[in-house]
């Protein structure tokens, strides 16, 4: 039977630590409101402590979001937990998320700690969580960095304590995607009761392997993955949900599955960089503008005969209409009669001789040929002829 991975959007938290991408309040109610009709598990929908804009907007989206959990994070701190339970007073399934740094890095350079002391904090904080909610999810930050076998003990701790998640961050995307899959192994089989909660990859993409390493934990008993829409975040950002997502739907179907409707990544992704005022990269997977495009002559022939010849998502499933062939120098024949009867105008194979010589000269004047350049280049050759 195919195993459901949770989708923990943290689009409204971590997504929004990018410099210069501030929203407000009424910004986060919207893109919350299309997450949850889009089908995640659970939205972050901010750090309440940081801020009295952060603590309302968490406020007002446990109002308004129907079937998600809402999630408040916290560092492992009486005041921050308290606040966290506070502004999700009014969330239907609220769960506050909270966590303490586990490797050595930070244990001593952040903490002046002993591994003991974390542990003690990471226990009291889960506690104190817990007299507020059921549901609280537990962060080892830097897990990536922290050895396997006393991050085995910290997660041991807290899952006795009474976490229902365990949240295992490569925080500074050090991990390669056999490594975090290992350590992801290894919390299986060492931490007793572990079956009995969610683990949770949340990766960064500081060596572009976020997703990799998302999969990664998947493929070895990871059940619940904190993305980012267009994968926005710290420094070089987070997991990308539509990555995930779509992966999980093209290559493990049978496997595993999220409750995503793969329909609407298009547009979310358009509306949370409208909102981020974040450009997606054209050649972004799945969500990118050229993500479905063909310019190649080759290709676009065989995309013509056959979309599946160079494409393995049907852009319909992530809510792009069609793919499109795009007209450059390196364009052949069969697209430019393609794209000319889009427009009406039918060639015959000796008219398409003629028009495609002189498209040639103006593909190679411009970077792209568009509908009216195809007009005008009809016109100009072959006018007289058909007049
Ligand atoms: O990257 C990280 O470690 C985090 C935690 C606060 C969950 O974002
Ligand atoms: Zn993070």
């Amino acid at each position: 039977m195919s195993k459901k991975i949770h989708i923990f959007d943290t689009t409204l938290r971590d997504g929004e630590q990018v410099p210069g991408c501030k929203l407000n309040t009424s910004e986060k109610l919207l893109i919350a409101a299309q997450l949850d009709t889009m089908g995640v598990d659970v939205i972050e929908a901010g750090f309440p402590i940081s801020s009295p804009g952060d603590f309302n907007s968490v406020v007002e989206i446990s109002k308004i979001v129907k079937n998600a959990t809402v999630c408040g994070l916290s560092r492992a701190v009486e005041k921050d937990i308290k606040t966290a339970a506070e502004a999700l007073r009014y969330a239907k399934f609220p769960r506050i998320h909270t966590g303490i740094g586990t490797s050595d890095c930070h244990i001593q350079k952040k903490f002046n700690a002993t591994r003991e002391q974390i542990i003690e904090r990471a226990v009291g904080a889960v506690k104190l969580a817990k007299s507020f909610v059921e549901d609280v999810e537990f962060y080892a930050e830097d897990a990536g960095r922290t050895d396997n076998e006393f991050l085995a003990k910290v997660i041991q701790a807290v899952v006795h304590a009474g976490a229902t998640v365990v949240n295992i961050p490569d925080t500074t995307g050090y991990c390669m995607p056999h490594e975090y899959g290992a350590k992801i192994r290894y919390l299986v089989e060492n931490v007793k009761g572990i079956e009995n909660v969610h683990i949770s990859a949340h990766c960064h993409n500081d060596l572009g392997l976020a997703t990799a390493n998302s999969i990664a934990a998947v493929e070895n008993g990871a059940t619940q993955v904190e993305c980012t829409i267009n994968g926005l975040g710290e420094r070089a950002g987070n997991t990308a949900l539509e990555e995930v997502v779509m992966i999980i739907d093209n290559r493990k179907k049978g496997q595993f599955h999220t409750d995503i409707q793969t329909r609407m990544l298009r547009g979310m992704s358009q509306m949370v960089s409208q909102k981020m005022c974040m450009m997606v990269q054209a050649n972004k997977a799945i969500v990118g503008d050229n993500a479905f495009a063909h310019s190649s002559g080759i290709h676009q022939d065989g995309v013509i005969k056959s979309r599946e010849t160079y494409e393995i998502i049907d852009p319909k499933d992530v809510g792009v209409d069609v793919s499109s062939i795009v007209l450059t120098a390196r364009s052949g024949r069969s697209a430019l009669a393609y794209r000319a009867k889009n427009i009406g105008i039918n060639l015959t194979k000796v008219e398409l001789d003629q028009v495609y010589a002189e498209f040639l000269e103006v593909a190679d004047r411009k970077k792209e040929v568009n509908n009216d350049d195809i007009k005008i280049i009809v016109e100009k050759v072959l006018s007289p002829a058909r007049a």
